[in-house]
């Protein structure tokens, strides 16, 4: 259902309760949204579109907002398919319309769209305005965050900051009833955009020295309060720094005697009071202990020597850990194998380019845990 956010701005966004995996590998428990919405002025802009399978709710949508009237223009901030994909069905509906976009954007609607061959269409720059009447946008490039074609646009009337991805969260507003949800924030965060810090930074720097009211992100709840606190958060995991001292133990155990060394440390870890969380690997999507490592600054990874390498799960963490710039954490590394245990010198080599790594011990298990992995163990609770 459409809603006026305040006096003549709407959102038209949709709550998807259906999708199993969001970009076709991300576990979204609580649904996902694709947000969209109407500025109504002397000139009505529209901003964005939705997933392809939303269409329908999203242009009654429009429809009960706008009656007879039609969009002069179709702001696109984002080429990606979960906010583009009604661009063709927009133009047919509403063959007058001006699309408003970066040239990247603009060059990548016939890529996507083969029946779309003319349209009108507004080339923007960062820097460029659109006055809509009392509204006025002001774009701002966001390249890469998430792709190159991202424009951002601040309506400077009501303050508000038309971020595209940026801001967003996992979660169908409708299932996130206490609204921003850090962790789901962070999941998506470190899962989407990750890899792109510096961009993110860079926009960050641009919109410091703008007067924001209101955040108007492409997924997840407007935010309208503590907007101090939802930058700061982008501020601090677009920088590469951790949340706080706290650990993070990512696992994997064959048969059971990786996982007791795990719980041993764990034990330790309670005795002293030191706050961590532990993840099996082969038994939880890893964009959780993805999320978990960034924002934490000490991670232990403990694993067994396979086929002469890691378990395989192991391996697909510290590569998505390395896509995404891993850096500035405390490491230690568990490692066990019954003739050749070679898991510590793989991961160190897997690590060997990660910016400000600091290893701590390495504990080596052969088979099962003995009395002196037990002290080593213990030893590394209190160095780390
Ligand atoms: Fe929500 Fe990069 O698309």
């Amino acid at each position: 259902m459409p809603y006026e956010i305040e006096d003549g701005i709407f959102h038209i966004g949709v709550n998807d309760h259906n999708i199993d995996l969001f970009e076709g590998q991300y576990p979204i428990p609580n649904g996902m949204s694709y947000n969209s919405y109407i500025i109504k002025d002397e000139k009505i802009a529209v901003f964005d579109t939705v997933d392809q399978n939303f269409k329908n709710e999203y242009f009654n949508n429009i429809k009960e907002v706008l009656g007879d009237l039609a969009p002069d223009y179709l702001v696109i901030h984002h080429m990606e398919p979960d906010h583009s994909a009604a661009i063709s069905e927009f133009l047919k509906i509403y063959p007058n319309v001006t699309i408003v976009g970066s040239k990247k954007a603009l060059a990548m609607i016939g890529q996507f769209f083969e029946d779309v061959k003319d349209f009108k269409s507004v080339e923007v720059k960062n820097g460029d305005k659109l006055e809509l009447g009392k509204h006025c946008l002001n774009f701002i490039a966001a390249p890469m965050v998430h792709w190159p074609e991202v424009m951002m646009s601040y309506e400077s009337e009501s303050k508000t900051l038309f971020s595209a991805d940026a801001f967003g969260e996992f979660g169908a507003r409708d299932s996130m009833e206490n609204g921003w949800d850090v962790s789901e924030a962070a999941r998506y965060y470190f899962g989407i955009v990750g890899k792109f810090g510096v961009q993110v930074q860079a926009v960050l720097k641009k919109a410091a020295s703008l007067d924001i009211k209101r955040i108007c992100s492409l997924h997840g709840h407007v935010l309208e309060n503590d907007l101090e606190k939802y930058i700061k958060y982008y501020d601090l995991w677009s920088s590469y720094k951790s949340e706080d001292d706290s650990i993070v133990i990512a696992y994997t155990s064959v048969y059971g005697n990786t996982k007791k060394a795990v719980e041993y440390l764990e034990s330790k870890l309670d005795e002293k009071g030191k706050k961590y969380k532990s993840f099996d690997l082969s038994r939880v999507d890893l964009s959780y202990p993805v999320s978990e490592i960034f924002r934490h600054s000490k991670v232990i990874f403990a694993t067994t020597t396979y086929n002469g390498d890691i378990f395989p799960f192991m391996r697909d963490l510290i590569t998505r850990l390395c896509e995404r710039n891993f850096q500035n954490k405390k490491v230690s590394i568990i490692e066990n194998g019954t003739w050749a245990p070679t898991a510590a010198r793989v991961i160190q080599k897997l690590l060997e380019n990660q910016k400000n790594l600091e290893f701590f011990d390495t504990v080596t298990i052969k088979s099962s845990i003995n009395e002196s992995n037990r002290n080593q163990l213990e030893e590394l609770t209190d160095k780390i």
